[in-house]
């Protein structure tokens, strides 16, 4: 069972990923990677901040409980990027995988000269999950796999960590270390091997069970994907990311791909800023922003116009009632008919009264 391995996940992302610059190439000069220089979770039941996570190949779907990973047509792939790197940290992912022969659910850390951590759900088996690492894209063995059990890891969420530092690697499944690689071991190559570069976050559904991969790779996915069994579905709900360092850029010195090599880069970290961005208020933010006093003017604007309003309205109502008993005093003895004069008076008193509860309104309206 731990015979094959692994051109798969490397072969296939590599290929998805191909714009990398490898900064191991002394023929080229690549960019700096950007750091991440702290520490933040991102639910994944909304939409991730596009400056920060790149959707390289295919689409997400939320849901309340988070983004879908779907595969939902032949040969199709699913890979979201982060656009920033850690250098050491931990990365700790919330994911149900997908079900299905030759489908490979994978959550990982990889470098630009091809260090890698990995998680990875093989999708005829919903009962487990597999770690590996990589140092430098070297997979001329395949020795390096483990194999965790996990209950339900299609329907529940699970929390899988990686703990990642100069010293050692730790997979953690809620909670519980699964498994320790030390930075030098046989395995490692005595830290050769040792996955030690700037990572980025990689996390993909794809098919390893297509014509196309190699006889080892098909056999470790469980053959050939159904296709008459879309969609496979990974769900991720959330992802928590923190980098040990902190600075604006990490840039490789040299070509040894050591971490001795990396230099930190002082400043301010773009995808930090971005983090801490202010979001667009909503009206209650606003309102609670303005602060005690100045809701105390508010409150007091507000009940001043109420008082003028009553004011307004007890003086209309007097004004009536006066009125009322007026004609009815003159009205005794006399007949129905109204008196043109008396109809004059009535309507500029009403006017009036109309007049005085429509300034009080204007008044507080100013
Ligand atoms: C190094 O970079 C050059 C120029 O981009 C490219 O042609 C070559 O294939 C690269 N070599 C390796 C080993 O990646
Ligand atoms: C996302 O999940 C969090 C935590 O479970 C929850 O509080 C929040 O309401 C959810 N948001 C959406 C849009 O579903
Ligand atoms: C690749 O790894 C194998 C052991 O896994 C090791 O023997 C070999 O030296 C490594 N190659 C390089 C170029 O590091
Ligand atoms: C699935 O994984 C579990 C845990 O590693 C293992 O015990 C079981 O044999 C596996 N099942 C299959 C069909 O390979
Ligand atoms: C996930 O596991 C890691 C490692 O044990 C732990 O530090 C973290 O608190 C866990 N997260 C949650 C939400 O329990
Ligand atoms: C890893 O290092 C720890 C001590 O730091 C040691 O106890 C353990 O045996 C080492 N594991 C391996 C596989 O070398
Ligand atoms: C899927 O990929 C295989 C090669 O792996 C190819 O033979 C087949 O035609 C592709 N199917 C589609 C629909 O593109
Ligand atoms: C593919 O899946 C369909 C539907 O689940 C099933 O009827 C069919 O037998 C499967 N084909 C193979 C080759 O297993
Ligand atoms: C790059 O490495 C060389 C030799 O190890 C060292 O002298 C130099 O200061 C380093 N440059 C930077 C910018 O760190
Ligand atoms: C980094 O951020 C701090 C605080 O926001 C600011 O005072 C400082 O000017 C920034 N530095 C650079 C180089 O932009």
């Amino acid at each position: 069972m731990l015979g094959f391995r692994h051109v798969a996940l490397l072969g296939a992302l590599v290929g998805l990923v191909s714009a990398d610059c490898n900064p191991l190439n002394t023929t080229t000069t690549c960019p700096a990677d950007p750091a991440l220089g702290t520490e933040h979770t991102w639910l994944f039941n909304s939409t991730l901040d596009s400056k920060l996570w790149d959707m390289q190949t295919g689409t997400l779907e939320y849901t309340s409980e988070g983004a879908d990973f779907v595969i939902k047509t032949e040969n199709a792939s699913t890979l979201l990027v982060s656009n920033f790197y850690i250098f050491f940290g931990i990365m700790e992912a919330h994911v149900k995988m997908a079900k299905g022969a030759g489908i490979i659910s994978s959550v990982i850390l990889q470098s630009d000269d091809l260090d890698e951590i990995d998680w990875e759900w093989v999708g005829y088996n919903t009962s487990e999950v597999q770690s590996d690492f990589f140092g430098k894209g070297n997979t001329t063995t395949s020795d390096r796999g483990g194999f965790h059990a996990v209950a339900n890891a299609d329907t529940e969420f699970h929390n899988y960590t990686s703990y990642w530092d100069k010293d050692r690697l730790e997979w953690w499944i809620d909670q519980e270390l699964v498994r320790t690689v030390n930075y030098s071991e046989a395995l490692t190559v005595y830290g050769k091997n040792y996955p030690q570069t700037p990572c980025q976050v990689k996390i993909s559904n794809w098919p390893v069970g297509i014509p196309s991969e190699s006889i080892g790779n098909i056999e470790w996915g469980g053959g050939l994907v159904n296709w008459s069994d879309v969609p496979f579905t990974m769900t991720v709900s959330k992802v928590r990311v923190q980098d040990f360092h902190t600075g604006k850029e990490y840039v490789y010195n040299g070509t040894s791909g050591s971490y001795e090599s990396i230099e930190v880069v002082s400043g301010n970290s773009t995808a930090q800023a971005e983090i801490e961005k202010q979001p667009a208020k909503t009206l209650a933010q606003k309102w609670a922003d303005l602060g005690t006093a100045a809701h105390i003017g508010v409150y007091c604007g507000a009940a001043a116009f109420a008082a003028i309003a009553i004011a307004g309205f007890v003086f209309y109502c007097l004004r009536q009632r006066r009125q009322g008993r007026l004609e009815r005093a003159l009205g005794e003895g006399q007949p129905q008919a109204p008196d043109p004069t008396e109809m004059e008076t009535y309507k500029k008193q009403w006017r009036q009264s109309d007049w005085a509860t429509r300034r009080g309104y204007q008044a507080v309206g100013q």
